[in-house]
């Protein structure tokens, strides 16, 4: 069986999310195992080329993790047409300008959310992809969580009966970084003028796990905070926090299903896991972390009597059956690297591209007029 490699530009790798999960996670991983393997059996290599503005930062990297190119000049690189693969993890501001000057230069195109900072600018990277006919696609990375994929598992085996709602948890404390603990996340995410704010970021995520999961989303209600006003940053400035810190938004779906997700950087954890989803169905409900997943079936459902002046004898979360981890579930950036990298060679199926993630970037936006006209939003369908 031949093995081709497939040259990959790849921007944004010195960021949390480009070099953890997208160059050290997915692609030096896919490497180590000998590439991607295509449906007729043949291998593709990705082979990275790695683009940062600080050309000794850059170097250093791709020493480190044995990268044998790297640049400065993304002009250049998007010039060489051995490289057929734009990829784009770094600030969100820059994503719709450089994945356009790509499309122009006639490179397929995969990127983190948001894949824009506007609807207007995702819809015009959308249209721009589809007119010059190159492939594309947005990371959709909370689908191929493992919880996630239980859940869709117990969907497809018709264990919920009719799904009535869903209730889903994300956030934690993000420190402040000023008591002697420095903060957790970069400081872009709390201010606005940096495209940060937890509406932008987490609603775009939250469309495509509602979408593909429990229905399409038909309209929003969006509630936002900025809970905590004065951070420090990475070099110990103390700044303003002028955007949404917390999020707590409902939405109506198709089928008459109703999702109401809290999103919080300004929360401490008493649940099982960073981001849970607890889905009620007539017959059955199931709780969903990272990784593991309950279920609670119709037949179990206990009787629990509602009476204060006796303390709770039942232990409500001891009630619930662990869908065992009958199959090995990989890295999720990974898997959708792999199924990009299959639809860019051998045309494999594909539905996660610049349309789906222009949605996201549409329901953001929404949750955040939302918030600001303080009313109910319906979601229109994009045309593209
Ligand atoms: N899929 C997910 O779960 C997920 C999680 C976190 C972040 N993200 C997305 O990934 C992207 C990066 O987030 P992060 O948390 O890794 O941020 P980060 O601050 O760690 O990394 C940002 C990257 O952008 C580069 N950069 C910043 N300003 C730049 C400029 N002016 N010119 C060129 N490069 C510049 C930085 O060098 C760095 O490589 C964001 O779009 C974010 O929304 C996705």
């Amino acid at each position: 069986m031949a093995t081709r490699t497939l040259g990959i530009i790849m921007n944004g790798v010195t960021g949390r999310m480009g070099l953890n999960q997208h160059l050290v996670r997915s692609i030096l991983a896919i490497r180590q195992q000998g590439g991607v393997v295509l449906p007729n059996g043949d291998r593709v290599m990705p082979d990275p080329i790695l683009v940062g503005r600080n050309a000794e930062k850059i170097a250093a990297l791709a020493a480190q993790y044995g990268v044998a190119r790297h640049t400065t000049d993304l002009s250049a690189a998007l010039k060489n047409p051995n490289d057929t693969v734009f990829f784009d993890a770094a600030t969100t501001q820059m994503r719709a300008d450089l994945v356009t000057q790509a499309i122009e230069a006639g490179k397929h195109i995969y990127c983190e959310k948001p894949v824009a900072d506007s609807l207007d600018k995702a819809i015009a990277i959308a249209k721009l992809a589809k007119q010059k006919g190159v492939k594309n696609g947005v990371v959709q990375d909370k689908l191929f969580l493992p919880g996630l994929r239980k859940i869709a598992m117990l969907r497809d085996a018709g264990f919920f009966g009719r799904m009535l709602s869903v209730r889903g948890e994300f956030g934690y404390w993000v420190f402040e970084g000023d008591w002697g603990q420095p903060a957790q996340r970069p400081s872009w995410n709390y201010k606005k003028a940096e495209g940060g704010g937890i509406i932008l970021d987490m609603l775009c995520h939250w469309r495509y796990v509602l979408d593909n999961l429990f229905g399409k989303v038909q309209a929003v209600s969006c509630l936002g905070a900025t809970h905590i006003g004065s951070r420090v940053d990475e070099s110990g400035k103390t700044y303003t926090a002028d955007t949404d810190d917390a999020a707590y938004a409902t939405f109506q779906l198709e089928g008459g299903v109703i999702a109401h997700i809290n999103s919080s950087w300004a929360t401490r954890l008493r649940r099982e896991d960073l981001v849970t989803f607890q889905v009620d169905g007539t017959h059955g409900s199931a709780v969903a972390g990272l990784t593991r997943c309950v279920t609670q079936a119709r037949v179990n459902t206990p009787r629990p009597v509602w009476n204060p002046d006796v303390a709770q004898t039942m232990k409500f979360n001891e009630q619930w059956e662990e869908v065992p981890d009958n199959v090995t579930y990989e890295n999720g950036f990974k898997i959708q690297w792999e199924d990009f990298i299959r639809h860019v060679v051998a045309g494999t199926p594909w539905k996660y591209d610049l349309v789906e993630g222009a949605k996201g970037v549409q329901l953001a936006e929404l949750g955040l007029k939302s918030w600001a006209e303080r009313r109910w939003l319906d979601v229109p369908a994009l045309s593209i």
